[in-house]
């Protein structure tokens, strides 16, 4: 299947005194239509910078590397201008983020907030906009939509709002919606609803999901694909099933045996020790080495390229790769 989105070597710099930091390095994956990918990795690996960097929307001073491309439906986004990029923003990539109630503007009636999100990529009459807003709310899971367009933010619980943002997202109607720790603020039930949501949402529309999360047994269920990024790098890419069934990296294992299971197989395998470093200290060689319990010679000195090591699935790692020395 021709991809939906090709992203090639991504390289996102902040420049400083110095060398610059390189929070997101030489990042390269592919999204199919209406594929749901899970990007995971621990806190401050790059999944936000990531995300962000598609719809082109990374903050003041970011520089992205001469040849990174963000091809969408056969366009480098990268190449586009500001005008240009108008066009995809929301209307064909849309952003949800982890905290609703600071993407909500918390004075305004939700309905309104929803209609404005319609209007923008849209010329429609208000009697439209509003049976769209009305749609799209019960499209969401909200019940009794005609009493609930009139709430304000702070009525609604936290799994409402960001279903409001969901719904807000879709009006566009994207081909990708990138969902960045969508749940990260619920409770573990309301999680799984939300969760639930996307994947009806993505077969129901055949839309495309980017699901960013530090979790990986929260979202790996739900993925067709699931990357896993660390320290700036993607480091292992595989098929879910085979993911869950053999994971090949050192650092999925780890993510793995840090997910509270209750069958035998956590005993197997050993939480990863320590933190990831800060950009400006990753390590040559593997950047993953100094909290690796397989590493040899070859990971303190070369950076092991993303290969593959059995059918549907990529990893970085020499000893994976059957080529550590
Ligand atoms: N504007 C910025 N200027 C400098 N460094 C930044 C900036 N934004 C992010 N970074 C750094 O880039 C790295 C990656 O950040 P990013 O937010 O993408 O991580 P993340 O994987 O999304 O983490 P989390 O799980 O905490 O959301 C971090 O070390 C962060 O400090
Ligand atoms: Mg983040």
């Amino acid at each position: 299947m021709t991809p939906l989105l090709e992203v090639s070597d991504l390289n996102i710099s902040f420049p400083r005194d110095g060398a610059p930091l390189v929070p997101v390095d030489d990042v390269s994956f592919m999204v199919s239509p209406g594929e749901l990918v899970a990007l995971v990795g621990e806190s401050g690996c790059g999944k936000t910078l990531t995300g962000l960097a598609l719809p082109r929307l990374l903050p003041r001073g970011a520089v992205l590397g001469p040849r990174s491309a963000v091809r969408f439906d056969g366009t480098d986004l990268t190449r586009l201008s500001e005008r240009e990029l108008r066009s995809y923003r929301g209307r064909r990539i849309a952003m949800v983020f982890q905290d609703p109630m600071t993407s909500l503007n918390p004075v305004m009636r939700i309905g309104t907030q929803i209609a404005e999100a319609i209007h923008a990529h849209r010329k429609v009459s208000s009697r439209d906009a509003r049976e769209r807003v009305l749609a799209l709310l019960a499209e969401v899971g909200i019940a009794d939509p005609p009493a609930r367009i009139n709430a304000y933010p702070h009525q609604l619980s936290g799994g409402m709002r960001q279903r409001v943002l969901i719904a807000m997202a879709l009006a566009g109607q994207p081909d990708l919606l990138i969902a960045d720790e969508p749940t990260t603020a619920l409770d573990v039930t309301v999680q799984a609803q939300i969760l639930e949501l996307l994947d009806r949402l993505r077969a129901a529309r055949g839309m495309a999901v980017l699901l960013i999360s530090h979790d990986l047994g929260i979202v790996a269920g739900r993925a067709d694909r699931v990357l896993v990024m660390y320290a700036g790098r993607i480091v292992e890419s595989a098929a879910t099933a085979q993911l869950f069934a053999h994971p090949a990296h050192p650092y999925t294992r780890g993510l793995f045996a840090s997910i509270p299971r209750l069958d035998a197989t956590t005993t197997r395998l050993t939480p990863i020790r320590g933190t990831v470093p800060r950009p400006d200290q990753w390590p040559d060689g593997c950047r993953f080495h100094p909290r690796c319990p397989v590493a040899v010679s070859r990971c303190l000195t070369q950076r092991p390229p993303l290969e593959l090591v059995a059918p549907d699935q990529r990893a970085a790692c020499w000893v994976a790769q059957g080529a550590a020395t």
